[in-house]
């Protein structure tokens, strides 16, 4: 039986640089592919009360955590023995090193704002890039975890929720269960 993979993800600095679509997508993007958690530097009330919305009519229980010192988070997810995943255009390519990754079950994938302090590159396990070219941390996101769950977060259930979208070939019907 395949064993399903605990994933939480980091995301540094915000503090100075206030970027919300950006880092609802974060959160949007997470959740939907079966992350159990985000850990944000600053998180706006606003914020974290459109996330429960979200997993009240859909489901779930991801959970947006606000969290000033990433070294505390990256420290604690090593004494989790997670493996810490660090995006980076300037890391190892992705394919180069997906399989050895993937014999892990915990993670915490770490990505970036505008700067990374040296000591993330230092600390992380893995210092991965998808392409070696500059480009979004929401898509690097989405990519790895597909990769590292091989497809399977695209069959997950959300358990309990007000909303539920019957697939359609063509047009849209939501259930809404009272
Ligand atoms: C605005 S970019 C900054 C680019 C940065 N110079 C870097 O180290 O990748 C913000 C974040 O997007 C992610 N990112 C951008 N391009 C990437 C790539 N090709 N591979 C992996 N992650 C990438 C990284 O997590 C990065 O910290």
């Amino acid at each position: 039986m395949r064993v399903e993979k605990s994933i939480q993800v980091l995301r540094l600095g915000h503090r100075f640089v206030r970027d919300d679509r950006t880092l609802t997508h974060l959160c949007l993007v997470s959740r939907a592919l079966g992350a159990e958690t985000i850990y944000l530097e600053e998180a706006d009330r606003e914020l974290m009360e459109k996330i429960e919305e979200v997993n009240r009519s859909w489901g779930g229980e991801f959970a947006v955590i606000e969290e000033g010192s990433w070294e505390k988070v990256i420290r604690r997810a090593k004494d989790e023995e997670r493996a810490v995943v660090h995006l980076t255009m300037y890391g190892l390519p992705l394919h180069h090193k997906v399989e050895e990754m993937k014999s892990h079950s915990k993670y915490l994938i770490v990505v970036g704002g505008p700067k990374v302090p040296g000591a993330v590159y230092r600390l992380a396990d893995y210092n991965i890039s998808v392409t070696n070219q500059p480009h979004s941390e929401i898509a690097a996101l989405a990519i790895l975890m597909h990769e590292l769950q091989e497809g399977e977060e695209l069959k997950r259930e959300f358990g309990k929720s007000r909303l539920r979208i019957i697939p359609k070939e063509k047009g849209k019907q939501v259930e809404l269960k009272s």
